[in-house]
């Protein structure tokens, strides 16, 4: 039966209580049993963040321009920090978005009216060359576009192959795409490299730093061997990072970027034929939560450098800890050389995905990649909570399947 709006409303205390009750179904998360979706640093954090997101619960970023000036000057300063910690050059331009997959929409309707400007061909289709990595978010965009997406297998080091991307590139491509670092593997891409085709053949390179971007130049200023992704390799035009990830800013919250004013020129939206005069968005939603742009520029003062440098500390240690948890577990193998906290491991002895599904039993909810089978996790500070718990079962996990023998999983890979 459906269900109906209730004829009369109840208390807000038995609503919560309801909701509470409904959460108890839910993956435990503060106990890292969830492999992705949420992303928590520390605890002060999470409390400054839920304090400014509250703030500004009720303005609209829509209106940040004319009604709300304190919205508008938070969104131009998060933009601002983020353009200088990309390397970006004096003139680049960007805006905050609701989330990565906008961003990419975004970036690749940029490039499809630059390009087709360019070539002076209006009616150019277009295609996207990317690395079968790349976020299905591409997909997504070419689709409400009606463009192709070209997907070139990986090198065996689980990387973009900038030469199988050329193989796939014809008069028709418009962006080719590297990932900093991919969704699969958490491996970085070789954006120099591809930076160098983009040049070459005239191409629009993007780099989907939706994971990596806030994560990446603190890793990299503490020493960790992180390869170069943002504007300082010149072929780079744009570039997605995500402050709901790795940012450690409330959901929901993005940055697209633009190396050029004339590239920049195609992302926003500028119509006035209609009653109300002229309707003008940085990006294709309307009304937009400022709770997500006063959280992202709260986040960024709270931290500063010196704070997101303790996090890539804490996050970065952890994770070595997690991969020489998962190599001391006989038969287990990591994927490439994963850059920062999405790490994937299979076997070649066994079917790692009956491992996952008994994992899943003891409540943890799997995380799978299906090119090679592998078990996939990416991972913050909740995980830390439960290293050694996550450990232990996995190696427990790995004895019942050796014990088994021969037997095929039936879980399949899932986002
Ligand atoms: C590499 C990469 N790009 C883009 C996205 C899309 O981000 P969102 O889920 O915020 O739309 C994700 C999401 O996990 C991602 O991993």
């Amino acid at each position: 039966m459906r269900k109906e709006l209730p004829r009369t409303g109840r208390t807000k205390e038995a609503l919560l209580d309801e909701m509470r009750a409904m959460k108890a179904g839910d993956t435990d998360w503060q106990r890292g049993r969830a492999p992705l979706f949420v992303f928590k640093a520390t605890q002060e954090l999470y409390e400054t963040n839920r304090a400014a997101f509250f703030e500004f619960f009720t303005e609209n970023a829509l209106g940040g321009r004319r009604a709300f000036p304190s919205v508008k000057r938070m969104e131009d300063e998060v933009v601002e920090m983020a353009l200088s910690l990309f390397n970006a050059p004096p003139d680049a331009q960007g805006t905050m978005t609701t989330g990565g997959t906008e961003s990419i929409i975004q970036a690749v309707q940029a490039c499809r009216d630059w390009t087709r400007k360019q070539r002076k061909a209006p009616r150019l289709r277009g295609n996207i060359v990317a690395a079968e990595s790349v976020h299905p978010a591409f997909n997504k965009g070419a689709k409400l576009m009606d463009l192709e997406v070209r997907r070139a297998p990986v090198g065996l080091d689980f990387r973009a192959d900038p030469a199988a991307m050329e193989a796939l590139i014809d008069d028709e491509t418009m962006m080719i795409v590297g990932s900093a670092p991919c969704f699969p593997y958490g491996v970085i891409d070789p954006i120099e490299t591809l930076g160098a085709l983009a040049e070459r053949r005239g191409l629009w390179l993007h780099v989907d730093a939706c994971v990596g971007g806030y994560l990446a130049p603190f890793a990299k200023m503490i020493g960790r061997d992180i390869p170069v992704f943002d504007f300082s390799v010149p072929g780079v035009s744009s570039i997605s990072a995500d402050l709901h990830k790795f940012g450690f800013a409330p959901k929901p919250a993005s940055t697209v970027f633009y190396r050029t004013p004339d590239k920049a020129e195609f992302n926003s939206f500028d119509f006035s034929d209609w009653p109300n005069g002229r309707f003008l968005t940085p990006t294709i939603v309307g009304t937009r939560p400022a709770g997500g742009v006063a959280a992202s520029w709260a986040t960024f003062e709270f931290l500063g450098v010196e704070g997101y440098k303790q996090i890539a500390r804490d996050l970065m240690s952890f994770i070595d800890a997690y991969k020489a948890g998962i190599r001391a577990i006989d038969g287990l193998e990591i994927l490439g050389n994963p850059h920062l906290s999405i790490v994937a491991y299979g076997s070649k002895e066994f079917d790692v995905f009956r491992v996952a599904e008994i994992m899943h039993a003891k409540g943890w909810l799997p995380g799978l990649v299906q090119k090679p089978k592998a078990i996939h996790r990416m991972m913050s500070m909740i995980h830390a909570v439960s290293l050694d718990e996550y450990l232990a079962d996995v190696r427990a996990a790995v004895g019942v399947v050796r014990q088994q023998g021969p037997q095929q999983a039936s879980i399949k890979a899932t986002y």
